[in-house]
């Protein structure tokens, strides 16, 4: 085990180059004109993990590809078998006009590596990918087989992983899934991460007049969709921060009186939290502290509006239109068919006559919630507390990965939540960054955690 420590110590130079090259795709999945960087990006993955010793394919989908790599089993070996799970897509990197360098021009200060998808989510499975290396490398036996699995479309709802799954649930097969697309706490605070919220999405179009109107002539006798719009978004949350929706918070599992002592011992403090946000004020639902209204409890958020003229200066209209993308936050027991009905029937029924009310369905998924005390979960524990020399805690993130339910139902297995990512690391916003010990410290772990899994399983 010391020669592969020592591996990893020796090169960390190189894996910043390596992956800072890995950084410099703008593999934007949500965005068509990046299809081909997509691929391009997949190409090099896939060719980065034969170059360590991993046999890997790239694995065509109706939309982006999977990269699938392993290392070479041996047949009849009864090693238990690993996935590690991650994704090479990335969120769009607007607004462009608030980076600090840009985003696919990856810039090292001090230990901080800013580029889109730094944290979010290349550099944390690629801190596995180099502790896998290093075994590999220094020609150390793994204690386990282990398939890396790295999609293409997990900021777009995994829809195309899912069937992956099931027509290469025997390929697939194994004993647990790891995943590194979480956060922990601070950099010499590790974590163990086992709930997630679940998620859906829709958009909503008011539709008012046939075309922009001229709005001295007609303003006052047509009903303005921008202005019923907010009118209806304003009806959907109170002021204590419920959301007003009936039959919204039914399922929802209350917290335990355990699970809340816990959460307050995590190391947060909000006027601290306040400052990072650049908020004048934290806002949330009544009765919880942020930390509950971060991870356990749903949401209702609006994250685009558009309407009307967006251009400088001023233009006299009644727009014809009026469109939010929104997403819910779900938590367990919430289920995400039940909830995008009760949203869309009371819509319909508060929604004025004067407007024309489309909603468009988007992707969802249920939240995940598993045992922290698990076997597996404590030699997580363990891996985390030797890599990191500090002993990690439990928590339950805000964030969603729809696949990991698609993991346990198709191939029934758990998956461990190992998160390298930092609150300060901006995931989805200007000036991503990924820090460099986290990055190091994350090898570590993976390094330590086949050793640990494998006792365990
Ligand atoms: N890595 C995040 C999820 C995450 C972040 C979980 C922080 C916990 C803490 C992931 O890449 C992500 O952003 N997922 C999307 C999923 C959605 C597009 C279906 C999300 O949560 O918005
Ligand atoms: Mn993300």
């Amino acid at each position: 085990m010391q020669v592969v420590l020592d591996y990893l110590k020796r090169n960390q130079a190189r894996f910043v180059a390596e992956l800072c090259e890995f950084l410099r795709f703008p593999s934007v999945s949500a965005q068509p004109q990046h299809k081909q960087d997509l691929r391009a990006c997949a190409d090099w993955l896939a060719q980065h993990c034969r170059q360590i010793g991993l046999e890997a394919k790239v694995c065509p989908t109706t939309g982006h590809p999977i990269v699938v790599a392993k290392t070479k089993f041996v047949k009849n070996s009864r090693k238990p078998h690993f996935m590690v799970y991650g994704h090479y897509d990335i969120q769009p990197p607007d607004p462009l006009d608030l980076w600090e360098s840009p985003p696919f021009e990856p810039r090292i200060a001090g230990r901080s590596l800013f580029a889109r998808g730094s944290t979010d989510n290349k550099g944390q499975h690629f801190a596995h990918l180099k502790a896998v290396e290093a075994y590999l490398k220094t020609g150390t036996p793994l204690p386990c087989d282990l398939t890396f699995v790295i999609e293409g479309e997990e900021e777009v709802g995994s829809a195309n992983l899912a069937k992956f799954l099931k027509s290469h649930r025997r390929e697939l097969a194994c004993d647990a899934i790891v995943v590194s697309d979480t956060g922990m706490p601070h950099s010499d605070c590790p974590a163990l991460t086992h709930a997630l919220r679940g998620i859906i999405a829709f958009e909503i179009t008011l539709r008012g007049p046939s075309r922009d109107l001229h709005s001295g002539i007609f303003g006052g006798a047509v009903d303005n969709p921008a202005m019923a719009l907010s009118q209806l978004l304003g009806k959907l949350r109170d002021k204590n921060g419920r959301i007003a929706i009936p039959g919204f918070y039914d399922d929802v599992a209350p917290l335990t009186a355990y699970e809340r002592s816990e959460l307050s011992r995590l190391p947060t403090n909000d006027a601290e939290l306040r400052k990072l946000l650049g908020v004048k004020k934290l806002f949330g639902e009544r009765g919880f502290t942020p930390i509950e209204q971060r991870s356990a409890r749903p949401t209702f958020e609006i994250n685009g509006l558009t309407s009307g003229y967006q251009g400088e200066g001023s233009k006299t209209i009644v727009p014809a239109w009026a469109r939010a993308k929104i997403t819910c936050r779900l938590v367990p027991d919430q289920n995400p068919a039940r909830i995008r009905k009760v949203v869309c029937n009371y819509l319909k029924k508060i929604c004025p006559p004067s407007v024309r009310l489309e909603i468009e369905a988007g992707h969802g998924a249920e939240a995940y919630l598993v045992s922290p005390k698990s076997p597996q979960a404590r030699a997580a524990l363990r891996a985390l507390h030797q890599a990191f020399n500090r002993k990690p805690v439990l928590m339950r993130e805000g964030g969603s990965i729809p696949i990991v339910n698609d993991f346990k139902k198709v191939l029934g297995a758990d998956t461990l939540l190992l998160g390298l990512g930092l609150p300060e690391d901006n995931a989805h916003s200007p000036n991503e960054k990924f820090d460099l010990d986290c990055f190091e410290n994350g090898q570590r772990m993976s390094a330590f955690l086949w050793q640990e899994l494998s006792r365990s399983a």
